[in-house]
């Protein structure tokens, strides 16, 4: 829709009962666009180990006090049992960066495996990070059809700020990965951390507004939660109290859900880790996707991302609006 990025950054400082209004406004447009379905994501944290070092990040590669796992063949397929059971319409394989040949296969023939134990029907969402366009490929042929790629600030000095110049985290690099998944043909999810150091409003305004332009079909954003033993959690340099950052996530899903109505939008743990109604609260300004975690209980403490995040769902997830069974694909996706 034609807001100006003056028009976004107002909404983004909307108090009160302005801020009433707007996430009002926003879960209105949801229900006339989208409907008033929630989707789950049965969320399988696959495996620890990463390859890069971001500065915000629990388990960057240079955590030497992370217990590294990567879940079992069997492992996955259990779960991914559990949720096509539980009539989930689809799982998200989600784990650090990992670019070795073997790993690729693996994940190639776990994708067959969880369609083939689902008779096909289970939709299968990836999260693993940038890779060659050879590999997107490959995993999509497999079966695989939504990618999940946070381009966690499209401000180039931002992003710049937040990873380590090594030549292993280039903005540049994010950009063409998000470009070569579009082009294999998958939906295409993107997102942002909210409340980082630096971070201004005119920042979280040009995050949506590069959302639009990269006419992206799913989003997952949330706050930036400190994490111990990470380069930017000891820096410093207060990036503001958690509840405005969880406001100000609650605002950037409503804006989102104005400036993009039929597109995919969650409810992140990361809002569950402040406030015990986080992710109820997302639907509430105009997310329409939860991802319950299915991770083995045995690895899920070690997946910790970020301090104080919750190891399980809250058991009261609006669940007169969930959709079981159905993928739940992007609306503004099926319309392209
Ligand atoms: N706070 C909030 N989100 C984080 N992520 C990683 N570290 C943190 C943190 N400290 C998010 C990133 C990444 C996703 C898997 O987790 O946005 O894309
Ligand atoms: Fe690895 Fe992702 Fe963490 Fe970066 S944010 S260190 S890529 S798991």
């Amino acid at each position: 829709m034609g807001y100006s990025r003056a028009e976004i950054i107002e909404m983004l400082c909307a108090e009160g009962a302005e801020l009433d209004a707007l996430l009002a406004r926003a879960t209105a447009v949801r229900r006339d666009t989208v409907g008033e379905s929630v989707y789950l994501r049965g969320l399988i944290e696959y495996s620890n180990v990463c390859r890069k070092n971001c500065l915000y990040c629990g388990i960057r590669r240079d955590n030497r006090t992370v217990d590294r796992y990567t879940l079992t063949r069997d492992e996955v397929l259990d779960a991914a049992r559990h949720a096509w059971i539980s009539r989930y319409g689809s799982v998200v394989l989600q784990g650090g960066e990992v670019t070795a040949p073997q790993h690729i296969g693996t994940i190639a023939s776990l994708i067959r495996e969880i369609k083939a134990l689902s008779n096909g029907e289970l939709g299968i969402t990836l999260s693993l990070g940038e890779q060659s366009a050879d590999t997107y490929r490959l995993w999509r042929e497999a079966g695989a059809h939504r990618y999940l790629l946070r381009i966690e600030s499209s401000t180039p000095s931002l992003y710049a700020r937040i990873h380590p110049a090594d030549g292993l985290h280039r903005y540049n690099e994010r950009l063409r990965a998000l470009h070569d998944l579009r082009a294999t043909g998958y939906q295409v999810g993107t997102g942002v951390m909210i409340g980082l150091p630096g971070q201004s409003v005119e920042h979280l305004a040009d995050d949506l507004l590069f959302m639009r332009d990269t006419d992206i079909d799913m989003c997952g954003m949330g706050p930036y939660v400190e994490c111990d033993r990470t380069p930017l959690a000891d820096a410093g340099g207060s990036p503001g109290p958690l509840a405005e950052r969880f406001t100000m996530t609650l605002r950037m899903i409503a804006v989102l859900r104005l400036l993009m109505p039929d597109i995919n939008i969650a409810a992140t743990t990361a809002l569950q880790a402040i406030d015990p109604e986080g992710r109820l609260r997302g639907i509430g300004a105009g997310a329409n996707v939860i991802m319950p975690n299915i991770t083995p209980d045995a690895v899920r403490g070690s997946y910790r991302l970020y301090n104080g995040k919750p190891l399980s769902l809250d058991s009261r997830v609006i669940e007169r609006c969930v959709a079981y069974g159905v993928w739940g694909d992007s609306l503004r996706f099926k319309k392209r």
